[in-house]
């Protein structure tokens, strides 16, 4: 989504388990990225549980920075990164 100041905000990303270390995710991630470069957006943020190792590495491989940990973001308690990336 697009917030009002004029940012990319990741609300999901998934792959189906099956599916997953077969180059989806990247394609899907080159192909947001890409199109948010195109509509002039400058940052992209999202939120991932801090025990999700997994989606961690993958944003920063995609040259995501953790900005700040949100404590208890989840319901269940869990606290959050707030990654951002830099256009
Ligand atoms: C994170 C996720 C979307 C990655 O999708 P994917 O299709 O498996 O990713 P890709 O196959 O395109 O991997 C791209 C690169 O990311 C890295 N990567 C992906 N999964 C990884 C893992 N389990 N461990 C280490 N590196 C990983 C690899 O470096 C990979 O590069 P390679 O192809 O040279 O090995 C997928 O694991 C997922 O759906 N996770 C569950 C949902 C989730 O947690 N989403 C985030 C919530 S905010």
């Amino acid at each position: 989504m697009i917030s009002s100041d004029g940012q990319a905000r990741i609300l999901m990303f998934a792959v189906s388990a099956g599916w997953r270390r077969r180059g989806f995710g990247r394609q899907i991630m080159d192909a947001f990225v890409q199109r948010c470069a195109m509509r002039g957006l400058r940052r992209i943020e999202l939120e991932v549980r801090i025990s999700n190792e997994e989606a961690i590495r993958f944003y920063k491989r995609y040259g995501f920075d953790i900005a700040a940990v949100l404590p208890k973001f989840y319901t269940d308690g869990e606290d959050g990164f707030k990654m951002v990336k830099h256009l």
